[in-house]
């Protein structure tokens, strides 16, 4: 069935959420129509709105390793589709997911980034609290009957850990994911992912919107035009990959190795040194195999038109042993950065036209079925409970 001619009109830019809405249903069909997205996906903001609701109200995001909160009053700080997030870690080692607001008049606790505090400090009234968001003191509050100060806490959010990832939920009540990554489980067993240490972790900004990041990511095919040098070249076995989407949230992107990468520590089999094994974890997180080397990342909306790119580099703590793990670094870091700015330069390309009144929807490439399959995930956490 081909439902192409049909689908491929041009959406105008006053086409209403509900329009858009019914357009991405098409993509939950068995044989769903190879275009592309209707460019005001893009720019809506009530899509964008929805989004925020639907999918980044209760979904898992990875925001960084456990490496990176090793130590009681380790905070991560961000922003998570205009919901100020912070994950800390307390006095006890445990692991906290908070709104970092305060309760008295509005004032962020902390800014986006990351530190070591042994507790927040509203800099407004100084009101304290703990990292595990209990009130510690509020100054002057004693003459206030009405204010119960064992009361007064942060929101919290779900936090959890996968093999040394973090990933917060803003629905406290949110379902684990580890039923939905169990295959992943499995297959990653010989990567040794929890021996893994992060050896560079990097965040950036973005001007484009979260999909515009996100489905570049779910193909190869764009190696040939923005990385003809540096991630074409690792290619060897083609730009085809295998898609597997094992439930609403995992896809597998199974990439052929031409030549087979070489082991130093990890027990992968022939198979494995074959190929380059990654996973997406909707909406935005991805984690890729090269060999040896495990690459993270997550692309979180902060704005309908800004995405935080952040990420790490994972090697085996036994193939450092012995090894000038500055020089290591350095490395990784280069090349991260050349190759994530190739990605940043032309996705801020795309960006720029989606204000143009004569975009259209675009044909596909039998290269890009992955980004039919972040359509279909898309279009199943946006249209859920909307009536046709
Ligand atoms: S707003 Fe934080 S103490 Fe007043
Ligand atoms: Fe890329």
């Amino acid at each position: 069935m081909s439902s192409a001619k049909i689908v491929r009109r041009s959406v105008p830019a006053d086409t209403s959420t509900d329009e858009l809405l019914t357009n991405l249903r098409d993509y939950l069909l068995p044989e769903p129509p190879a275009i592309s997205l209707p460019p005001r996906m893009f720019t809506s903001p009530g899509i964008y709105e929805r989004e925020r609701e639907q999918i980044f109200g209760r979904s898992w995001i990875l925001v960084g390793h456990v490496s990176q909160l090793a130590a009681p009053g380790d905070y991560l700080a961000l922003d998570i589709a205009g919901e100020p997030v912070a994950v800390t870690r307390d006095e006890d080692g445990r692991l906290h997911g908070l709104s970092p607001v305060c309760r008295h008049r509005l004032m962020p606790l902390v800014r986006p980034g990351a530190g070591n505090v042994k507790d927040f400090t509203c800099s407004y009234h100084l009101w304290r609290y703990r990292l595990d968001g209990s009130l510690l003191a509020a100054t002057h509050m004693r003459g206030n009957p009405d204010f119960e100060s064992a009361e007064c806490r942060l929101p919290a959010f779900a936090v959890r850990q996968w093999h040394g990832l973090i990933f917060v939920n803003l629905d406290a009540e949110a379902p684990p994911f580890d039923d939905d990554l169990a295959v992943v489980d499995a297959e990653m067993t010989n990567y040794q992912l929890d021996d893994m240490v992060q050896i560079s972790g990097w965040t950036e900004q973005w001007h484009c919107n979260w999909k515009v990041a996100v489905e570049n990511g779910y193909e190869n095919y764009h190696a040939l035009g923005f990385h003809p040098d540096t991630v074409k070249p690792l290619m060897t076995g083609g730009i085809d990959m295998q898609v597997h989407m094992d439930s609403p949230l995992v896809t597998r992107l199974l990439s052929p190795a031409g030549t087979p990468f070489a082991t130093t520590v990890l027990p992968l089999t022939e198979a494995e040194r074959r190929v380059m094994y990654s996973f997406r974890l909707f909406p935005c997180a991805a984690v890729a195999t090269f060999g040896e080397s495990v690459a993270w990342i997550s692309l979180i909306p902060t704005a309908i038109d800004r995405t935080e790119v952040r990420g790490g580099t994972l090697m085996p703590a036994g193939a450092l042993h012995g090894a000038d793990v500055a020089a290591v670094r350095a490395q990784v870091e280069a090349t991260t950065s050349v190759i994530n700015g190739e990605d940043r330069r032309g996705l801020e390309e795309v960006q720029r036209t989606l204000g143009s009144r004569f975009l259209e929807r675009g044909h596909l490439s039998p290269k890009e079925p992955g980004v039919l399959a972040f359509y279909r995930k898309l279009a199943l956490a946006l249209t859920e409970s909307v009536g046709r």
